[in-house]
């Protein structure tokens, strides 16, 4: 637990929501609202670092939105193998650190190969750990983890590193969980790594979120007071 005294970068986690409606909204096909969600993407990653975040998770595509539609499923996909391809020179180049959390075994041919070229290029970074979750479930990391385990003796640390395991991520609480596009529900993400998580809800769409939007949900968090189930306050220094 965090004393006020250390201040240290925070975990952020964000809900991306409400790219489809933004489109929708203004007559336009809901890929050009993804396409806007890349923009905000790296608007939102810039601005981590001053807000004092460290690692920034980003939800970018669910085990369960292989549900939607054949292009919007294909657009998606393809996003994500252009993000790859344009943006790792320019992770590197600012210090961040790309890993990409998820399942990569139903991914499209030649997507797991780039996803771990932008993984080694941008492994110096330091100055942000940005995590991309694909093809992502928490409810089926912990199913695998608990089956991995077969009786075996398991603590929190354990079992929570065996959770992140599954889906080629590292265990990292989350802080601060922030969920864009105006509802109120986790959505199967990070349940196991948010379970002392502040909870922050906006209403702006996802693909007009930035840097004032992301410095209004540090703030709020900032006013939290965080027991962890005890009694004793926790009010942790945002390290900006
Ligand atoms: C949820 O909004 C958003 C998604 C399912 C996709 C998020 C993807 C991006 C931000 C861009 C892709 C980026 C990479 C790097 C792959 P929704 O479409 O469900 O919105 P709606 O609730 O308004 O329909």
């Amino acid at each position: 637990m965090q004393s006020e005294a250390e201040p240290r970068a925070l975990h952020a986690a964000i809900i991306m929501d409400g790219n489809g409606r933004w489109a929708t909204g203004r007559g336009l096909p809901r890929l050009a609202g993804h396409r806007r969600g890349v923009e905000a993407i790296r608007r939102t990653a810039e601005a981590c670092p001053d807000l004092g975040i460290g690692t920034l998770t980003l939800y970018a595509f669910s085990a369960d939105n292989w549900q939607r539609p054949a292009d919007e499923v294909g657009g998606l996909m393809r996003l994500l193998r252009t993000y790859l391809r344009n943006e790792t020179q320019r992770l590197a180049r600012s210090g961040t650190r790309l890993s990409v959390v998820g399942r990569r075994d139903r991914l499209p041919a030649g997507i797991p190969e780039a996803i771990a070229a932008a993984e080694a290029a941008t492994a110096e970074g330091r100055r942000l750990h940005l995590r991309i979750c694909v093809d992502y479930s928490a409810r089926d990391a912990i199913i695998e983890a608990a089956r991995r385990l077969e009786g075996g003796e398991a603590t929190r640390e354990s079992f929570g590193a065996m959770i992140a395991g599954e889906m080629h991520g590292s265990p990292v609480e989350v802080d601060l969980l922030i969920r864009t596009g105006g509802e109120k529900r986790l959505s199967d993400f990070m349940l196991w790594e948010a379970a002392y998580a502040e909870l922050h809800f906006t209403d702006r769409m996802w693909p007009e979120f930035g840097e004032e939007d992301l410095a209004l949900a540090v703030a709020d968090f900032a006013q939290r007071d965080r027991r962890f189930g005890g009694l004793k306050s926790s009010r942790v220094m945002v390290a900006a």
